[in-house]
């Protein structure tokens, strides 16, 4: 469970990121995140993750304070951000490797993981190749393979899908909801309506830096019968 409390951030006196933002991600959901460009997306997965530090307010992992306790929560997550260029002097098998030792994963679950994940995403042949090498979305896609190599519980991803191909977008979809299937929380951002739409059982909203509407698809759109997403999510938005 993943638990924000109060959280608020500004990187300038005149306005602030995320205001206030309290929030509960319960075990076993997929929650799409989505809010406009600007929202406060990136800045609030950047405090859950304990990259940012809140100005103000708490988040809390699977009850462990990222203040606190940040390796204890750090390691209930793996966390994709919006920015896969990172780790470009590695070749992808040593990325891959850097984070099994890092989560201290057995070399037969992480061999077996690697194999699984990159296939799917159409990347094992260039496992040794560097990462400087990469299209941008078969970065994205290293670092999908790097976040799932230690199972987490809960598993955060910052517009996963922008910039894949068709093919790969239809497979994280498919590992998405497989890990969701077997308990597991993942929370994703997105300004892809349809996406969520069709991937996520609960979903917030967030604009100004702040939380709109949160809860499931069918209760939002019983309060807004007749309307489809796109437009619930621009009058939310206005
Ligand atoms: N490093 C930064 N410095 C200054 N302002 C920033 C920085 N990062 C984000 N912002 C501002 O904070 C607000 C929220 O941005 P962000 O969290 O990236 O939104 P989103 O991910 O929803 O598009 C925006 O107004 C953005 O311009
Ligand atoms: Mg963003």
């Amino acid at each position: 469970m993943i638990q924000l409390s109060n959280l608020t951030k500004s990187y300038t006196k005149a306005k602030k990121a995320v205001d206030t933002l309290s929030l509960t991600i319960s075990d076993g959901s997929i929650t799409a995140f989505i809010g406009p460009n600007g929202a406060g997306k990136t800045t609030t997965l950047k405090m859950m993750t304990g990259i940012l530090k809140p100005d103000h307010g708490d988040v809390l992992i699977n009850s462990y304070s990222m203040a606190a306790q940040p390796i204890e929560a750090k390691k209930q997550f793996g966390f994709v951000s919006d920015n896969p260029d990172s780790f470009l002097r590695l070749k992808g098998i040593e990325y891959l490797h850097l984070m099994g030792d890092i989560y201290e994963v057995s070399m037969s679950d992480r061999l077996e993981r690697i194999e699984n994940y990159t296939k799917r995403l159409g990347i094992y042949d260039t496992l040794n190749d560097k990462i400087l090498s990469y299209s941008h979305g078969m970065r994205q896609k290293i670092m999908i393979c790097g976040a799932l190599i230690h199972q987490p519980n809960i598993l955060i991803l910052d517009e996963p899908l922008t910039g894949l191909d068709p093919q790969s977008a239809f497979e994280l979809k498919e590992i998405m909801r497989e890990f969701s299937r077997s308990g597991k929380t993942i929370l994703f951002s997105t300004h892809v309506l349809d996406v969520a739409e069709r991937l996520c059982d609960k979903i917030c909203i967030i604009h100004q830096g702040k939380i709109m509407y949160d809860g499931t698809l069918e209760a939002l759109k019983e309060q807004y019968p007749n309307t489809s997403l796109e437009e619930i999510f621009l009058k939310v938005t206005l």
